[in-house]
């Protein structure tokens, strides 16, 4: 079983896995293709509402004020989707982590069932991304004989990666996240640098810090004066709009650094035409033209939810000072991504009145001292948003369970191919056999072509 993910790169995990395994993806509850609906705008106004370039914007760490608008706005949201889900349509509170992993639990069940085999003794096989980990170690803790038994065959096996710290996911702060983001970031400026003058990267300049400066002062020049564009409608690229943007580049470095290298070229001759493509501004959106639509809108709110209903209330950001200090904490750790993270996260959570049923609260953190047959963790080396210091911790909560670090960067060691971790997770699936803790395995390439 295998949870979809934004960067899910399938052709790669499918010859990792070799082909003694059929996989069975799904939409976890809520989202896209599962019930229940979790939109806000039921009857699909979504696509004309500009709601959600608006909702996760950045803050401007120099102007207070924008501070004041994220924590509104953020009670707009709040206020505005809790009644659109309130009765008689009132079943988003049961699109939560603990429903999905018990839906998980019932799937095995039934497959068990289909075989003429015993469904209280069905054993979850299991590859999470993202997200995915945290789906996958609540369960290991919820039914940790499901996955992690020797007494019956066939074992089940749980693989994790792109880890995320499940306690402070539980928690609410979403704030562990940012750990490795800036160092992911720059990762950028010394493999670009690394790629030679009149190489592939076409944001060169003679070292790494002359890069970094050179995108300072995009971003400086963009913050004062904003870049018209026309493309379906007149419109401006903004600074808050690179720092979007500019988050979601280390998920992905072999795929996504050309091309950032390519429009901050543009941007630096004023030319917003590609970023606004990539964003969706200034195009139209309507209902006959939903390909126009970006696809992570579709995720927003699905994440947000069942962000905000696991957390239960557990962190709060009622009042205005705890949010600039939440903030402050943030843009501390994060520079590159601080204002962008904080007001895309925990803060959509303080006016979002949806509990789950009592039975579907997670309470603590997942872990599960005794394990037979031990889960497996992988992560890369830098990770925008799922540090290797999370992975490490959540190891560690797990007994028996082994870490395999890829030294690439990016979320999820699947976003660059390796042979080497290929390999291991092919052993694992195979016979359960782990890696030593701690082991390294390189990624078959690097961005921009340059081989190791
Ligand atoms: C469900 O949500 C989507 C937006 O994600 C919306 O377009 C669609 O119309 C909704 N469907 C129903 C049946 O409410
Ligand atoms: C409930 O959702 C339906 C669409 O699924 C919508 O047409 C209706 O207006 C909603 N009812 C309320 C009270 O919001
Ligand atoms: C701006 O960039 C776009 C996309 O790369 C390109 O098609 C266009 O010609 C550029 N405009 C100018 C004035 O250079
Ligand atoms: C959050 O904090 C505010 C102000 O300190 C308090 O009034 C409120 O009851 C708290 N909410 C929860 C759910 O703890
Ligand atoms: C963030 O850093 C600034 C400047 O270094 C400092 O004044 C502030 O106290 C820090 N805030 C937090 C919450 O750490
Ligand atoms: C540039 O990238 C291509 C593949 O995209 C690669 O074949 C080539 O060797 C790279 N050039 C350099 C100088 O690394």
């Amino acid at each position: 079983m295998v949870n979809p993910c934004f960067v899910l790169n399938l052709a790669t995990f499918l010859t990792s896995l070799g082909t003694d395994n059929n996989l069975v993806g799904f939409d976890p509850r809520g989202v896209r293709n599962s019930g229940p609906n979790l939109s806000c705008f039921p009857n699909g106004e979504l696509g004309t509402s500009r709601f959600y370039h608006d909702i996760d914007a950045p803050i401007d760490y120099s102007d207070e004020k924008s501070y004041a608008r994220a924590f509104e706005r953020a009670a707009a949201f709040g206020d505005f989707c809790t009644k659109a889900h309130s009765a008689p349509n009132d079943t988003a509170k049961y699109a939560n982590t603990v429903a999905t992993v018990n839906d998980m639990r019932h799937y095995t069940e039934l497959l068990a069932e289909s075989k003429g085999q015993e469904p209280g003794k069905s054993k979850l096989w299991y590859y999470g991304l993202s997200y995915g980990t945290v789906l996958g170690t609540t369960f290991a803790s919820l039914f940790p004989s499901r996955v992690l038994s020797p007494n019956f065959f066939p074992v089940g096996r749980i693989a994790v990666d792109g880890v995320v710290d499940a306690e402070d996911y539980y928690q609410g702060k979403w704030i562990a996240n940012v750990a490795e983001s800036d160092e992911s970031f720059r990762y950028f400026f010394q493999v670009c640098y690394a790629a030679g003058e009149g190489g592939n990267c076409s944001f060169w300049a003679d070292s790494p810090a002359a890069i970094e400066a050179r995108f300072e002062a995009i971003v400086n020049d963009i913050e004062i004066r904003p870049i018209p564009v026309a493309i379906d409608t007149p419109a401006i690229v903004t600074a808050s709009d690179l720092k979007a943007y500019s988050l979601q580049i280390p998920y992905s470095p072999l795929e996504s650094f050309p091309t950032f290298a390519d429009m901050l070229v543009e941007l630096e001759q004023r030319n917003g035409t590609s970023l606004a493509y990539l964003l969706q501004i200034g195009r139209r959106f309507h209902d006959d033209c939903e390909a126009a639509m970006p696809e992570w809108y579709e995720d927003v709110e699905p994440r947000q939810f069942i962000a905000c209903i696991d957390a239960n209330d557990r962190y709060n950001l009622s009042t205005f000072d705890a949010w600039v200090q939440h903030t402050d904490t943030v843009v501390n750790m994060t520079r590159y991504f601080g204002e962008a993270w904080a007001p895309a996260t925990s803060i959509n959570c303080r006016k979002l009145n949806i509990k789950a049923p009592t039975s579907q609260v997670f309470e603590g953190y997942p872990s599960a001292s005794k394990t037979s047959n031990p889960l497996f963790f992988l992560s890369t080396i830098l990770d925008p948003v799922t540090p290797l210091r999370s992975a490490e911790k959540m190891t560690k909560r797990f007994g028996g369970a082994s870490l395999l670090i890829q030294n690439s960067v990016g979320h999820t060691t699947i976003v660059s191919a390796s042979e080497c971790t290929s390999g291991y997770l092919r052993n694992y699936f195979d016979d359960g056999s782990l890696p030593e803790y701690g082991t390294h395995c390189e990624a078959d390439q690097v961005p921009f072509g340059i081989r190791k």
